[in-house]
């Protein structure tokens, strides 16, 4: 049996097939050699998900009763596992929890980051369900060049932008793995039996681990997994076993193949996802967004000014080298990373629509459009700004310690 599960994994492999133009997409590297970035529809095939089509789109807005987010809509929620099962459930009156995460490595979070708390926001708001947000401070301390200490610190920075999303604190619960792990034997417990599930075999082939890997981060794909099985948050869930549906970047999705592997093993319910693609750089889709470099990110606690310069000299443009060109040719906006982000955050579809015209035909120019995102930005980041300097450390405490959430099972 164990020999049928080794192979189930690894054929699921990720990338670093041989082929030199193939995109790079794993936990720790996104690098495509194409300016539109990576091939959503090569992933999907790869890793074996779903295509979130019109079909389930048509069905979210049937059991919600409203119009489903423009994350979904666009298409920056691209793939799924078993969303339809959460809905059917739904209907029938069974309830599911969200979870998602972030590994703490940089003191403030960038607007990519954002991307699956805002859906998780959303989707905790029309299907009023709790949601549990792991901080991975082991994680960051394990594969970067940081002390404990210190990415236990950002845990608690990271954890106030994301409680500026403006999550429900009676149903929603932020934990650093540092300080829950200990404090929790039913985690702990959950973690072992996972580990006693996957082989050295398994990881090395998932997560590329080798002999020289420390033994840290060969046993860490269970700590990120642990949250899956319900009875990890004994003051939520009491011992009930719950399904937990994970919005998040596809490149988290070989911790949960593993762990979809896993849990039915245990007597619980795979967990459900919805992946997101990559927030581009501002230098071009080939690569997404990242905190380590300044000039390629905007920071959620960067200010208006800074905001309008990064978007001014660094946003790839898709426009022609000269106005006159530009005009008569336009500009490209699969490969134009101002449009690119208007996609994220700009809300209004036909203001959208009309700007892909503008764009496409000339009648709009690169300039134009900058300030276009820079005059839809400044707000948003503003208000986020706003509302996490409101968070004391009161408040952040609320967020942070175990309890009975608000809802009914
Ligand atoms: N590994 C993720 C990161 O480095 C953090 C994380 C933990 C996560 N659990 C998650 C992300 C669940 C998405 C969903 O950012």
């Amino acid at each position: 049996m164990s020999g049928e599960i080794i192979n189930n994994i690894n054929h699921l492999n990720l990338n670093n097939d041989n082929d030199e133009n193939e995109d790079v997409v794993d936990p720790w590297n996104v690098v495509s050699k194409s300016e539109t970035g990576v091939d959503y529809n090569k992933l999907i095939q790869k890793f074996g998900s779903s295509k979130i089509d019109q079909e389930l789109i048509d069905r979210f807005e049937k059991v919600t009763g409203k119009k489903v987010h423009h994350l979904l809509r666009r298409g920056v929620f691209f793939s799924h596992r078993d969303m339809h099962t959460i809905l059917t459930n739904y209907e029938s009156g069974k309830p599911f929890y969200l979870y998602t995460g972030r590994g703490p490595s940089s003191s403030s979070m960038h607007l990519g980051h954002l991307i699956p708390f805002t859906l998780c926001k959303w989707l905790q708001d029309v299907f009023d369900v709790p949601l549990v947000i792991q901080l991975t401070d082991d994680e960051k301390t394990l594969w970067k060049d940081i002390k404990l200490e210190e990415a236990h610190k950002m845990a608690y920075e990271n954890a106030k932008d994301i409680i500026a999303v403006g999550f429900n604190v009676e149903k929603t619960f932020i934990f650093s793995d540092l300080d829950y792990i200990g404090q929790c034997p039913e985690f702990y417990r959950n973690m072992i039996r996972i580990q006693k599930c996957v082989t050295f075999n398994q990881v090395k082939g998932i997560f590329g681990f080798d002999d020289s890997t420390v033994i840290g981060k060969i046993g860490f794909p269970a700590v990120q997994a642990t949250p899956c099985l319900s009875t990890s948050f004994p003051d939520i869930f009491g011992n009930k076993k719950i399904q937990c549906l994970i919005p998040c970047a596809i490149d988290q999705d070989p911790y949960f193949r593993m762990t979809r592997d896993v849990s039915p093993r245990l007597g619980f319910k795979k967990p459900a996802l919805l992946h997101s693609k990559f927030f581009p750089a501002l230098q071009g889709a080939q690569t997404k967004m990242s905190a380590s470099d300044a000039n390629t990110t905007i920071f959620c606690n960067d200010t208006p000014k800074q905001v309008k310069n990064k978007i001014n000299k660094h946003a790839f443009s898709g426009g022609q080298a000269t106005v006159e060109d530009h005009r008569k040719l336009g500009g490209n906006c699969d490969i134009d990373i101002s449009y690119q982000y208007l996609k994220f955050f700009l809300e209004d579809d036909e203001k959208l629509e009309q700007i892909r015209r503008d764009y496409t035909s000339g009648a709009l120019l690169t300039g134009e459009l900058k300030k276009i995102l820079i005059d839809i930005l400044t707000p948003l980041l503003i208000e986020q700004q706003r509302r996490r300097a409101k968070i004391t450390d009161e408040v952040l405490k609320q967020y942070m310690t175990p309890r009975k959430l608000n809802f009914n099972i």
